[in-house]
């Protein structure tokens, strides 16, 4: 299978001097979802730019679709859509006419059943006729996806898709790229946040200092990578770690009111079953439990260790 997005030792060096992006390699299948994961300047947005032809690469090459994304820039522009990661939008404007201007940008025909279909899609729809600077932050940003994708791309770039948006937008925003997928369209999100790249990403490349760590199946990285802390908040405080809890790994808060218990989230046994039954055992009276995932810097540090040693 041809890859539909090949980035080829892609090196960008900005005026100035920066190394923005060095040897990037990339092949992105026709109908996956992958996530660029990486830290404010690793150089996400010079890679996406630079394939939507907006930054002209200094070394290296890409296609789109087969097109050269220099040489072939209109062919392979047309198979792209692109959610910038600034929002930038006529304020005075109707929801429905940006779109529309959008998709004339390209050269196609007005389609308004199409137009329709997209505004639905993103629960826009209801909105159509609201200007832009009526519209909430979250609803700005699916106008975004809604222009980039009225000219039925093949490839859709999602910078930073959920900056910014409540949790339950958030969520809303997940299922609206799920949906997407199952239209057909290729996607490449960046994000900073692991738990989106794992919700929604089929593979998740991690870049950082505008080189590429690794390339992998998410559910091979989250096998890997993926720890999780339990915490658990006691009614009453402790002086010391229980000895009857001595066989597992965990530590006690500084306050003596909560304890954490580190796992892998991908193995077969957590030990939580267990820890919980000696709690109980031992007359611990629980006032809350959570979960927490590693972060993404912890990933990050596991990483660049690995790659130094
Ligand atoms: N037009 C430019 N001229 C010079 N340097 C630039 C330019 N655009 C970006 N850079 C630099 O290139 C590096 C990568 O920036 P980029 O915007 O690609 O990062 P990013 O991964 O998208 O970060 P963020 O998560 O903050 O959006 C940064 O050090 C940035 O300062
Ligand atoms: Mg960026």
């Amino acid at each position: 299978m041809t890859a539909i997005v090949d980035v080829m030792n892609m090196g960008k060096v900005y005026a100035g001097g920066h190394a923005a992006l060095t040897d990037v390699s990339l092949q992105i299948e026709e109908g996956e979802i992958i996530a660029l994961l990486g830290p404010n300047g690793a150089g996400k947005t010079t890679l996406i730019s630079a394939l939507c032809g907006i930054v002209t690469p200094s070394s290296g090459r890409a296609t789109v679709g087969g097109h050269d994304v220099v040489a072939g820039f209109r062919k392979a522009r047309a198979m792209i859509g692109l959610v910038p990661q600034e929002i930038a939008l006529e304020p005075f404007e109707k929801v429905i006419n940006t779109v529309r201007f959008s998709r004339g940008l390209f050269g196609k025909k007005r389609d308004e059943a199409l137009i329709e279909k997209i505004l639905r899609q993103l629960s826009l729809w209801d909105k159509r006729t609201a200007r832009i600077r009526e519209l909430s932050g979250g609803m700005k940003r699916r106008v975004l996806i809604a222009k980039a994708l009225c000219h039925e791309p093949r490839v859709l770039f999602l910078d930073e898709p959920t900056a910014g948006v409540d949790v339950e937008l958030r969520r809303d925003m997940w299922q609206v790229v799920e949906d997407l997928r199952k239209s057909g369209v290729t996607i490449i999100l960046t994000t900073h946040y692991i738990e989106e790249a794992e919700a929604i990403a089929d593979r998740i490349a991690v870049i950082n200092k505008g080189r590429i760590l690794l390339v992998e199946p998410k559910a091979d990285l989250m096998a890997r990578m993926g720890q999780k802390t339990l915490r658990i908040d006691l009614m009453a405080p402790l002086a010391a770690v229980p000895p009857a809890l001595a066989a597992f790994d965990v530590t006690l808060s500084a306050d003596g009111h909560a304890l954490s218990y580190t796992y892998e989230a991908g193995g077969e046994r957590t030990g939580i079953t267990r820890l919980l039954q000696t709690l109980a055992a031992e007359g611990l009276a629980l006032r809350d439990i959570q979960t927490t995932q590693s972060s993404l810097e912890e990933i990050f540090v596991g990483l660049i260790k690995e790659g130094a040693e």
